[in-house]
C-alpha cells in the first residue's frame, strides 16, 4: 500500500515493474497472479496483463488496461513513484 493505493511489484529477470494491484475484471489482486515472463495472469478468471505497460492482452479493450507506475532501485530498495 502506498498512499492508500495497493501496488503490485513484479520482478522480471531483475527488472522491476509496478502495477495497480486490482484486476479490472473483479478486483482480484494481480500480485497473487501467475507470472510468465512479463505477463501476469489473474488467478480468478485468468485475464492476462503485460507487467511492463499494464495492457490487457486477451482482447483489444484499452478500458481494461491496468495503471502502471515508474519504479527505480536505490540502495537495493524498490521505490515506486505515485
Ligand atoms: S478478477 Fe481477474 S480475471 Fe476476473
Amino acid at each position: 500500500m502506498i498512499n492508500e493505493i495497493r501496488i503490485g511489484i513484479f520482478n522480471v529477470a531483475g527488472e522491476f515493474f509496478a502495477l495497480d494491484d486490482h484486476c479490472p475484471h473483479a478486483c482480484a489482486s494481480l500480485s497473487y497472479g501467475i507470472v510468465d515472463g512479463d505477463v501476469v495472469r489473474c488467478r480468478i478468471h485468468h485475464w492476462r496483463f503485460c507487467v511492463r505497460n499494464g495492457f490487457y492482452l486477451d482482447e483489444e479493450k484499452p478500458r481494461f488496461n491496468v495503471e502502471t507506475y515508474p519504479v527505480r532501485i536505490v540502495d537495493e530498495q524498490v521505490q515506486v513513484e505515485i
